[in-house]
């Protein structure tokens, strides 16, 4: 069965008591609304690296079908790296890793060495990879399955791009490579969830803000079932 993707990335939101609050909410809304959640649904949260443990202890707590990811890696392996987080030191907590988010190329200077260097680290530890691409041309590291469109000019506006658009681009990708599963980010919401999936050459989304609220999120997974 083909999966549809709804991944969460929470950025640098919440504190411990919030990323607690969040799961007991969701634990009310999941317990509602698990008959309308499809079995092709794959849910992946991804918070700070700080909660990734209180994130996987409620998650089981509760019953949750959430998997999780990290934001961010280290180009490196174990060792000598301070302030760095090695692909192994979490790969018992989460089953992916966001690569190359518009903001990290931005805010951090991210260029496509640093990136292939996380990316290799990322397959080293049997992690699964999300690289992020702004666009058609962005570089795409070797051994990338997963991929997700993320226009800048769509992230925390409130601006979607057009779906057509997004599934133009998802085309043109995979004209040039093989890319298993393809995501949109960038002001994905309840109401659009449906539009995007519909298309046919998006796998799934990838909401920032949306995934903060409980309420949203479990309202995009309801939706995003019924296409
Ligand atoms: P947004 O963020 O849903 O808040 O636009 C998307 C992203 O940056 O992944």
């Amino acid at each position: 069965m083909k999966k549809k993707y709804i991944i969460g990335n929470w950025k640098s939101n919440k504190t411990s008591a919030e990323v607690e609050e969040w799961f007991i909410q969701s634990k009310d809304v999941y317990e509602r609304e698990k008959n309308s959640i499809t079995d092709d649904i794959r849910i992946i949260l991804c918070p700070s690296f700080i909660h990734l443990k209180e994130a996987h202890e409620l998650s089981r707590k509760y019953n949750l079908p959430i998997r999780l990811g990290a934001q961010d890696i280290s180009p490196f392996g174990a060792g000598a790296y301070t302030g760095e987080i090695a692909a192994s030191q979490i790969a018992d907590l989460v089953e992916y890793v966001i690569i190359g988010h518009s903001e990290r190329r931005t805010f951090l200077g991210e260029n496509e060495t640093l990136l292939t260097q996380k990316t290799e680290q990322v397959l080293k530890a049997k992690l699964i990879p999300i690289y992020c691409i702004q666009d058609e041309k962005t570089p795409i590291p070797e051994g990338i399955a997963m991929v997700a469109y993320e226009p800048v000019f769509a992230i925390g506006t409130g601006q979607a791009e057009t779906p057509a658009k997004a599934n133009e681009i998802a085309q043109k990708v995979r004209q040039k490579r093989k890319v298993d599963t393809f995501i949109y980010g960038g002001s994905v919401n309840p109401d659009n969830i449906e539009s995007f999936l519909t298309l046919g050459e998006i796998d799934g989304v990838l909401p920032g803000g949306a995934s903060l609220t409980p309420a949203l999120f479990w309202e995009m997974i309801r939706n995003a079932s019924r296409t």
